[in-house]
Formats: C-alpha cells, structure tokens, sequence
C-alpha cells in the first residue's frame, strides 16, 4: 500500500507564492498524470513528493505517516534528463542505489551481497529492454535508452511511488510510444503508485489513472508573487484502468481515451517549453 495524503498544502519561495491549498488524496497504485503551464509549480510538487522540499503549510503522508524530510527509498525520481551519471556504465548506474545503501560508508558492496546486486541490476536492466548494453556509457546510449536506464536506476530500489518529471518530454514519438508500453508493463506489474509531470495531453491520458492539472487562476504580472496555482482539474480516466488488470473495456489499454470537449491544448503550457 502506499496512499498518499496531502492537506491544505502550500508552498512559498520567499514572498512567492507558488503552490496554495493543495489538498489531494492519490490511491495506492494509481498512476497520476500532471500537467499544467511552465512554472505553475510540477516540479515543486514533485520535490515535495520527493522530500526533497517541505510544504511551508500543510502536511503530506504516506500510508498515514509524514513524508520523511529527506528523499528515502521509497520514493524514486526520473527526470527529463541528468538522471545518469555519464561516467559510470550501465550496470554500474543501476547498481549505485543499492551500493549506497548497502554500506554507507564505503559506497561498495563485497562478495555474496554483491553478487546479488549485480543479479538483480543484471535482470532489472534486461526488464527494460538493455541487455547486452551493461558496459555501455550514457553516452553511447540513444535518448530512449538512457530514460530506459534512469528507469532501471529509481527501480531497483523498489520504491512504493515512482515520480517521473517530463521523463519523456525529450524523445521522438516512435521511441517515445515503446518507451510508454514499457512504463505502463512496469506499472501493471510492480506495485508501484506513479506521479508523472508532462507537458503532453495525449501522454497523460495514454498512462493515466487520473490526470490532474495546476494553473493559476490569477496570472497577471502583479498577482504573479501573491498567488499560487490552485489544483484545478481532476480527471478520472474512463474506462478505468486498474494496476494489474487488463481493462475490460478497451482490450488496448494504449489507447488514450481523452475526455469529450477536452483538447491537447486545453491544459498546455501557455509559456514555452520547460528549459
Ligand atoms: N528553489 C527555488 N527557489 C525559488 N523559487 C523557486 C525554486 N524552485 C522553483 N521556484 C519557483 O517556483 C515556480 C514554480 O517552479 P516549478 O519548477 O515547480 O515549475 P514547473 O511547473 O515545473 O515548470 P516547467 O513546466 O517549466 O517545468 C517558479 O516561479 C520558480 O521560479
Ligand atoms: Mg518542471
């Protein structure tokens, strides 16, 4: 299980406000898409998920317990890029999480747990479509298999949620669809609870459960700092789609199924895309 509970949240910079009265109630295994305009406060959403910044307001749990004040195991991360290091190779990349868990000190495993590791990189690196690149380097990868490894990185510490930040936003459409079959198979299989930022509709409602979008009801330049963005849509995907189970109603569970009235543009961003 892995619910998570946000109340009256809100989140200011100083004298900005960027975030107000988020509350929000994300059921274990959904996969949640969010969308909204550049700098409407995603990634800041994301970081606080992550315990990477607190709420200066209001509080998140999970599973009934405040989210530790630090990124902890159960949560992983993958960004729109620089999720890599580009001086370690494939299996040495996948494997970085658990050396730093399994001695802290050191950063090193040793003989029996170390083999185990490497097992289990090994197959988690095979489970995303790389095998035969684990000596590779970042850069010998294309675009759509160093999100695949960035995946394989965050996964092998089998976190309860996976925070994805635009983790797609920069491939090509073809790539950019296997890369989704393999997500939503993650999904599907692992008992994972998903929170994904994308700038692209047709993304969000291919992957989601749910999809819920940020923006600000006041965005004139001088209302800019006083007020936040507001969570202000709230879609339930129709027909459902239930982790681990195919959907009755579309066989395909590819297909996006986009709410009637509602456009690609409609929750776009509204400034540019993200830097
Ligand atoms: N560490 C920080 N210190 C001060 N202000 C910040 C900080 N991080 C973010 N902000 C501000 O918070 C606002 C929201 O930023 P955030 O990066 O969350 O937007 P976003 O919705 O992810 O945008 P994009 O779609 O472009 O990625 C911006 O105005 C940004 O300048
Ligand atoms: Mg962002």
């Amino acid at each position: 299980m892995s619910t998570i509970v946000l109340d009256n949240v809100w989140k200011e910079y100083g004298d900005q406000i960027v975030l107000e009265k988020v509350s929000l109630t994300i059921a274990s295994r959904a996969f949640v898409a969010l969308v909204g305009p550049s700098g409407c406060g995603k990634t800041t959403f994301l970081k606080m998920l992550l315990g990477e910044e607190a709420p200066t307001r209001g509080t998140i749990t999970l599973d009934g317990i405040p989210l530790m004040a630090e990124p902890g195991p159960d949560r992983g991360v993958v960004f729109q890029r620089y999720s890599v290091f580009p001086h370690l190779t494939v299996l040495g990349n996948v494997l970085l999480g658990k050396a730093f868990t399994g001695s802290k000190i050191a950063a090193r495993l040793f003989g029996a747990s170390k083999r185990s590791a490497v097992e289990e990189a090994r197959q988690l690196i095979a489970d995303v479509g790389l095998a035969g690149s684990e000596d590779k380097y970042p850069a010998q990868l294309s675009g759509g298999m160093q999100q695949r490894l960035a995946l394989a990185q965050a996964l092998i510490m089998k976190p309860k949620v996976l925070l994805l930040d635009e983790p797609f936003g920069a491939l090509d459409p073809g790539i950019r669809a296997e890369i989704h079959v393999l997500m939503k198979r993650l999904w599907h299989e692992t008992e994972l609870t998903v929170v994904m930022v994308t700038h692209d509709m047709r993304e969000a409602f291919t992957l989601g459960t749910r999809v819920i979008a940020f923006e600000r009801p006041r965005d004139r330049p001088e209302e800019r700092e006083r007020y936040g963005a507001l969570l202000s849509r709230d879609i339930d995907i129709w027909p459902p789609r239930i982790a681990g189970e195919p959907s009755i109603f579309a066989p395909d569970r590819d297909d996006p199924v986009m709410p009637l009235g509602l456009a690609q543009d409609d929750l776009a961003p509204t400034q540019g895309d993200n830097p």
